[in-house]
């Protein structure tokens, strides 16, 4: 019998990726599963534990490159309204995993909380932004993080509190399987200062990278006080191009996916770029995005 078989309503067999990824690339996930409340998502989850199925979290796939075989496990999103929700208490504001990064600035923005301006223009979940540390020049998810409320891939939920939680350049210590919930606290400003903030970091973005195309923001993170873009740009590989992936003209940090690309021609792209850059420059330049395959 087939393992999901009685919560058909939410378990998709064999269900292709690239739409809901930013490249529109890749294959397909064995089981595609987007649970509609936390009860279901630990019976999922208890099952693909006691089976041995690999559990990878999606949200709003701006961050990922999926293979062209896809992935063989459960990719597992949550999408569901109930793990969106967004409250405020004072300057207090809480907010579900899969709630999106514009919604969470505009209600803080709306209730005169500064603190979050600096996730403008990034087309993200707040489970996502927090996994990663997601941010920019003006300051990044982890500065206004108080707790986090995790589950781990035996079900098990459990808080992490301020303390507890290491947030570095992109980075941080939380390895639970399942981020479910996040509390920040923010600063009361006026709404002026807050919506001069939110488009100067749009404004910057909007200037300085391409918009409107099939790409995943920064495809390396920045080496220690350089910037992987500038290190690419001098390696002279703006507008190189592998099949139908091509370095930006814009931002030599982002790749492009044109009509005719397969993940496989990202891959060598990427694998392009990293020679040149330690070849020229001795500097080994390590992946921002995620790889799944
Ligand atoms: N530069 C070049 N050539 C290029 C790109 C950049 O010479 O092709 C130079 C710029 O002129 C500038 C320097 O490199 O002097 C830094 O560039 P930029 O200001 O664009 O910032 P970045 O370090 O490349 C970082 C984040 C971005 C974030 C921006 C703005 C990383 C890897 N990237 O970019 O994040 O939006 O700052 O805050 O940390 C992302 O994470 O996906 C992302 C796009």
């Amino acid at each position: 019998m087939n393992l999901f078989e009685d919560l058909s309503e939410i378990v998709k067999e064999n269900e292709p990726l690239a739409p809901y990824t930013w490249f529109k690339l890749g294959g397909p996930a064995r089981y595609f599963i987007e649970p509609r409340d936390q009860d279901e998502l630990v019976e999922i989850t208890r099952r693909c534990h006691d089976n041995n199925i690999q559990i990878y979290v999606l949200g709003r796939g701006s961050n990922l490159l999926v293979g062209d075989n896809g992935v063989s496990g459960a990719v597992v999103r949550l999408s569901h309204p109930s793990f969106a929700k967004v409250t405020i208490d004072d300057t207090v504001v809480r907010a579900g995993a899969g709630a999106s990064l514009s919604g969470l600035i505009r209600q803080c923005a709306r209730h005169g909380l500064s603190g979050a301006e600096c996730l403008a223009g990034i087309p993200g979940t707040v489970g996502g932004a927090i996994r990663i540390n997601a941010g920019g020049r003006f300051g990044d998810i982890g500065n206004i993080t108080q707790s986090v409320k995790l589950m781990d891939s035996s079900s098990y939920r459990f808080e992490r509190k301020r303390d507890d939680i290491y947030f570095g350049y992109r980075m941080t210590n939380i390895m639970a399987r399942f981020i479910l919930e996040a509390e920040f606290l923010l600063t009361p400003d006026e709404p002026e200062n807050i919506a001069r903030l939110l488009k100067e970091v749009w404004m910057l973005k909007k200037s300085s990278q391409p918009m409107n195309s099939r790409n995943a923001g920064c495809v390396f993170k920045n080496p220690r006080a350089m910037s992987a873009g500038a290190l690419i740009d001098k390696a002279g590989l703006k507008g190189a191009q592998i099949g139908g992936a091509r370095v930006s003209e814009r931002h030599a940090n982002f790749i492009m996916a044109e009509d005719n690309a397969t993940a496989s021609d990202v891959l060598a792209l990427i694998d392009k770029i990293k020679d040149a850059v330690q070849a020229r420059f001795d500097v080994e330049i390590e992946l921002e995005i995620d790889i799944w395959q």
